[in-house]
């Protein structure tokens, strides 16, 4: 077993684990952080995607045991922020979701490209929602709910 202190959704966290516990099942076992969806288990999906010292991560294929002192956020610890509770809003409103298991991954990713590049025209939002797969919508009321989202956001600034 090995030691690991961190930060997850602003706690501190520190506990024993085995060195070949993932990080994604590390977070979904030991923090309850039932957002992080397994799909591939290999980095395609984006199922899993979380935040890892400010930068968008695959948490199915990272180690727990490498995330030592790391600050991690994942949906749980995001949900009153801002972008997340219109990117939410938008999903809902312009069906950007069916069976919901790509969603947290979504919107996490979409966080990130509205934070980065405000409002992205349809183009250039599917080539960056490329490495979140969808079984169910098609993908066009993922992308015209992040378009909502960020324009919405947009309006605010
Ligand atoms: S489960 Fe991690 S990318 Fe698919
Ligand atoms: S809504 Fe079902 S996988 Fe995306």
């Amino acid at each position: 077993m090995q030691i690991i202190k961190l930060r997850v959704n602003g706690e501190e966290v520190e506990t024993a684990i085995d060195p070949r516990t993932t990080l994604a099942d590390f977070l979904r076992q030991h923090v309850d952080a039932r957002s992080i969806h397994l799909g591939c288990e290999h980095g395609v999906c984006g199922g899993c995607t979380i935040v890892i010292n400010g930068k968008m991560a695959r948490s199915c294929i990272a180690l727990a045991a490498t995330m030592d002192g790391a600050e991690i956020w994942t949906l749980e610890g995001l949900k009153d922020d801002p972008a997340i509770v219109q990117l939410r809003q938008s999903f809902h409103e312009c069906h950007g979701l069916q069976c919901g298991y790509c969603t947290p991954g979504m919107l996490i990713t979409a966080r990130d490209i509205i934070a980065r590049y405000g409002e992205p025209d349809e183009k250039f939002l599917r080539e960056a929602l490329a490495g979140n797969i969808c079984r169910c919508t098609g993908y066009a009321g993922i992308v015209k709910a992040v378009q909502h989202a960020a324009a919405q956001l947009a309006r605010r600034d």
